[in-house]
C-alpha cells in the first residue's frame, strides 16, 4: 500500500532529540495526520536542512516541526528558507539545560517568525496538536478529533478532582 502523502515535516538536530520528539510523533499519529522524520543540522549539514526547507512546499508538506537543543539554529535557518508555518520544538539538556535553545528558538528577528513551542516534552507533543490545529483549518474531521481531544482531557481532570474528593 502507498504510503500517505506527508503534510508535517519533523526535522530533528540530532538523533539525540528523537526521545524527545516521539511525543510529537505519538501526537500526530493520534490524529492520524501523515509526516516524515529526518535528522538534519543547520551546522552539520546546512544544505542539506536548506534545501529541505526549499522544496518543503513543492512536495506537499504544510507544516514544519524543528527540534533542536543548544545553540538551536535549525527552526530560525528553516524559516529562513520557507513560507510554510515553522513549529520550534527546543531540547533539554546541555550545560543551560535547554535555556540556550529556548531563546535561540523563540527570539527570531522581525519577519521570520518560528512558533516556539515549551522546553521538552511537553512542547513536542503541543507540536502535534499546534500543527493539528493548522492542518484542521481546512479539515473539518480533524476539527472535530480536536474538539473530542480537548473534552476528553476536561473528563480526565474532573476525574482526578472526583478521586481526590472521596480520598479527603
Ligand atoms: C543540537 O545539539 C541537537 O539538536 C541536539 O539537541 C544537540 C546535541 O546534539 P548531539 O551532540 O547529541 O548530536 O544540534
Amino acid at each position: 500500500m502507498d504510503k500517505a502523502q506527508p503534510l508535517v515535516g519533523i526535522v530533528m538536530g540530532s538523533d539525540s532529540d528523537w526521545g524527545t520528539m516521539q511525543k510529537c510523533v505519538a501526537t500526530l499519529k493520534q490524529f492520524g495526520i501523515p509526516f516524515e522524520a529526518h535528522v538534519m543540522s543547520a551546522h552539520r549539514t546546512p544544505e542539506k536542512a536548506a534545501r529541505y526547507a526549499e522544496e518543503a512546499e513543492g512536495r506537499g508538506l504544510k507544516v514544519l516541526i524543528c527540534a533542536a537543543g543548544m545553540a538551536a539554529h535549525l527552526a530560525g535557518v528553516i524559516a529562513g528558507h520557507t513560507t510554510l508555518p515553522v513549529l520550534g520544538v527546543p531540547m533539554k539538556g546541555g550545560a543551560m539545560d535547554g535555556l540556550d535553545a529556548l531563546l535561540a528558538t523563540v527570539q527570531m528577528p522581525g519577519g521570520i517568525p518560528v512558533a516556539t513551542l515549551a522546553l521538552g516534552n511537553a512542547g513536542a507533543t503541543n507540536a502535534g496538536v499546534l500543527a493539528a490545529q493548522i492542518l484542521a483549518l481546512g479539515d473539518p474531521a480533524l476539527r472535530a478529533a480536536l474538539h473530542d481531544h480537548k473534552a476528553e482531557m476536561a473528563r480526565k481532570v474532573e476525574a482526578a478532582d472526583e478521586r481526590l474528593q472521596a480520598e479527603l
